[in-house]
């Protein structure tokens, strides 16, 4: 693992790192998934968090054995169904959705001269940031049109680093959710997971809340 001390970036997952909206992405997709008769369960929570929409909407479908039963058309047209429901739910967000901790992270590492970006598999994540009132923090965001493949593959965080003009090996990113971690670990970036440990454990650094992000907590977990 690269030394600490060459870690001058930061690469933010958005959903369940910066602010809960995981929650309402879950939801809305649990009320898509019902409306089709699919089951929601725990196991399949865990397998689409940190997917983009589409892939999201495949791992539902194949949960409940329909991966075939729908045209690319009609495919679109549920996701589309997600989005408005995800979009209404958004409309009340605001910076005291800021999720424990961040706050004061963001701060710190500004402080100390870290560069920052989101690196989110969400299409929603500039207007986001917007309502968190967080733009001064992250005028810089990666454009989902500008990467091939969403996460898990190492893409996002790939043009993270390199539109923060920085070497995989100087930066860090943080996620919340497996495929999340597979894809920064993917990319040669060190990884950060939050939640779980026992769910998270391919992150080279494990945190159970965003609270406890500082940056000698961080130091502290270094190669251990
Ligand atoms: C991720 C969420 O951040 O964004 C996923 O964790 C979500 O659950 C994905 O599917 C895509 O979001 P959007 O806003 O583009 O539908
Ligand atoms: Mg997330």
């Amino acid at each position: 693992m690269t030394d600490f001390s060459n870690i001058k970036g930061v690469l933010f997952d958005l959903n369940g790192i910066i602010t809960d909206s995981w929650l309402y992405h879950s939801k809305s997709w649990r009320q898509v998934a019902e409306s089709i008769g699919i089951q929601w369960s725990s196991k399949l929570e865990e397998a689409i968090k940190g997917r983009d929409r589409i892939d999201s909407l495949n791992a539902i479908l194949k949960s409940g054995g329909m991966e075939n039963q729908y045209s690319e058309q009609e495919k679109e047209a549920l996701a589309d169904k997600k989005n408005d429901i995800y979009q209404q739910m958004l409309e009340i967000m605001n910076p005291n959705d800021i999720l424990p901790g961040i706050h004061d992270f963001l701060a710190e590492l500004r402080q100390n001269d870290y560069q920052m970006i989101i690196a989110s598999a969400s299409a929603n994540a500039p207007k986001e940031i917007k309502k968190l009132d967080l733009e001064d923090y992250f005028p810089l965001i990666v454009d989902l049109k500008e990467i091939k493949h969403n996460k898990p593959a190492p893409d996002v965080y790939l043009k993270a680093a390199e539109m923060l003009n920085l070497d995989v090996d100087q930066c860090i990113g943080i996620d919340d959710g497996i495929v999340g971690v597979e894809s920064i670990n993917a990319a040669n970036v060190v990884s950060i997971g939050i939640g779980d440990p026992k769910v998270l454990s391919m992150a080279d650094i494990n945190f159970t809340s965003t609270k406890d992000l500082t940056l000698t907590n961080i130091r502290q977990n270094w190669s251990k």
